[in-house]
C-alpha cells in the first residue's frame, strides 16, 4: 500500500543562470556524481517503495527530460500538469490518483532537489513515518534542525511528543517563509523545526484535510462522474480543470492550518539546495572559504566565494567576499551570496527586459 509522489515541476529560479526554465535544477547533476538531483532523489527511495509505486508529478514540458532520465519508470506514472500551480494542485491531483488505484494507500511525497548524505537514517526515518501515519489521521512531516535564521523555509514550532513514536511531536504552528525579524526569534526560542517538505499521509488523510483547509481545490479535483482517475479520461479531465487551480503551495494552502500536523525530527545530512548558498554550503570548501565548481580559478585574496561554470572555464578574480559567480554559455551571476534569496526576483526583471 506505500507508494511515492515525487514533485519535479519546479522552475528552481534562485539558481539561475544554471537552473533554468527548459532546464531546472532537479535535472541537473550538481556535484558530478553522473547523476541529476532527480535520479538520485528515486534511488534513495528505491529501496522503500517500489518502483511501481512511484509516482513523477511534473510540468508536461518537462515530459521528454523525465522519459529521458529515469526510462525505467513507466509511462502511467509520470503525471503531466498543462500549467504551472505550486505544490497543492499537484499534491490533491497525486492523492485522488492514487486513491483511485488503492483507496488505503499511504504516500510518502519528496521535493527532487534535495541532498541527503546519510541514507540509511532516511530510509529508517521513511519507514517509521510510513508507520505513524497508516496508524490515524495525521499529516506527518520531516523536520530538520535549523543552522541559522534562513527565510525561505517553512517554521515548525514542536509540541508534546507523541507517546509509542519516538522522536515524533504534535506541531503548535507552522510558519511558511518567516521575515527574517520572525525566523531569528523562532530560532532563539529553540522550539523550532525547519519544514524538510518531506511529507507523509495516507491518501485518505489528505484529501481530507484538502476537503476542509482547501475546499476549492479539493472540488476542482472532483469529477462530476466517478471513474475518472485511473482511467484513460484522466488526462483530459486534468487538461479541463487544472489551469482554473489556484497557484499556492500545499505549506500555505494546507501544512499552516491543520490540526493534525506533525513532525518528526531527523539528521539526515540534508540540504534544501534551493539557493546557492546552499550549495555552497553543502560544497567542500579551501582554506579561504572558497569553493570551485567544475571551473578553474585563479583568486587573489577572495574569500567566502563560490564560483561555478559549465565547462571547462578558467576564472580569475581578485578582493570577492562572500559572492558567487555563476557563468554559463549565455548568462553571468556576479551576486552577494547573503542576497541569495533576491535572485528569485532578478530572473522576472532579466525576462521582461531581454
Ligand atoms: N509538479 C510540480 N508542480 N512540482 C513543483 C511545482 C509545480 O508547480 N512547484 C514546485 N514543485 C516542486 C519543486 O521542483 C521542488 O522539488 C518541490 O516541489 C518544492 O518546491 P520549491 O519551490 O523548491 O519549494 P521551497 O523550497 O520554496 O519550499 C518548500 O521546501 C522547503 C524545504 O526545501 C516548503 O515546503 C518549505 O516549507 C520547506 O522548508
Ligand atoms: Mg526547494
Amino acid at each position: 500500500h506505500r507508494y511515492c509522489v515525487i514533485m519535479c515541476g519546479g522552475v528552481g529560479s534562485r539558481f539561475w543562470p544554471f537552473s533554468r526554465n527548459d532546464r531546472p535544477k532537479q535535472f541537473l547533476d550538481f556535484f558530478g556524481t553522473g547523476k541529476s538531483l532527480l535520479q538520485l532523489t528515486v534511488d534513495r527511495i528505491s529501496s522503500v517503495v517500489k518502483q511501481e509505486n512511484i509516482i513523477l508529478v511534473t510540468n508536461r514540458q518537462y515530459a521528454d527530460i523525465i522519459r529521458e532520465q529515469l526510462p525505467a519508470i513507466r509511462e502511467s506514472n509520470i503525471l503531466l500538469e498543462p500549467s504551472r500551480r505550486n505544490t497543492a494542485p499537484c499534491i490533491c491531483w497525486a492523492a485522488r490518483h492514487i486513491c483511485a488505484l488503492d483507496p488505503h494507500a499511504s504516500i510518502v511525497t519528496l521535493p527532487s532537489d534535495h541532498l541527503v548524505l546519510k541514507e540509511k537514517e532516511f530510509e529508517k526515518a521513511i519507514r517509521e513515518g510510513f508507520e505513524f501515519v497508516e496508524n490515524g489521521d495525521r499529516l506527518l512531516t520531516l523536520g530538520i534542525q535549523p543552522t541559522g535564521p534562513n527565510t525561505g523555509y517553512g517554521y515548525i514550532q514542536q509540541g508534546a511528543p507523541e507517546a509509542s513514536y519516538p522522536g515524533i511531536k504534535k506541531v503548535k504552528s507552522f510558519t511558511e517563509k518567516p521575515d527574517l525579524k520572525m525566523a531569528e526569534m523562532f530560532l532563539a526560542s529553540g522550539e523550532f523545526f525547519w519544514n524538510s517538505g518531506i511529507f507523509l499521509w495516507s491518501a485518505e488523510s489528505i484529501l481530507k484535510a484538502f476537503e476542509k483547509y482547501d475546499p476549492d481545490t479539493y472540488q476542482l479535483f472532483t469529477p462530476n462522474q466517478e471513474g475518472v482517475y485511473g482511467t484513460p479520461a484522466e488526462p483530459a479531465f486534468i487538461d479541463s480543470i487544472f489551469p482554473n487551480a489556484t497557484s499556492i503551495s500545499i505549506d500555505y494552502a494546507i501544512m499552516e492550518k491543520a490540526d493534525n500536523v506533525f513532525v518528526k525530527t531527523v539528521d539526515l545530512g540534508w540540504s534544501d539546495l534551493g539557493t546557492w548558498k546552499a550549495l555552497y554550503e553543502a560544497s567542500p570548501r579551501n582554506s579561504d572559504g572558497n569553493v570551485t565548481q567544475n571551473c578553474k580559478v585563479l583568486a587573489n585574496g577572495c574569500s567566502g566565494t563560490m564560483f561555478a561554470a559549465n565547462g571547462d572555464k578558467i576564472i580569475v578574480a581578485a578582493g570577492l567576499k562572500d559572492y558567487i559567480v555563476a557563468d554559463t554559455e549565455n548568462a553571468l551571476l556576479i551576486y552577494p551570496i547573503a542576497d541569495e534569496q533576491k535572485i528569485r526576483l532578478i530572473v522576472n526583471e532579466v525576462k521582461s527586459k531581454f
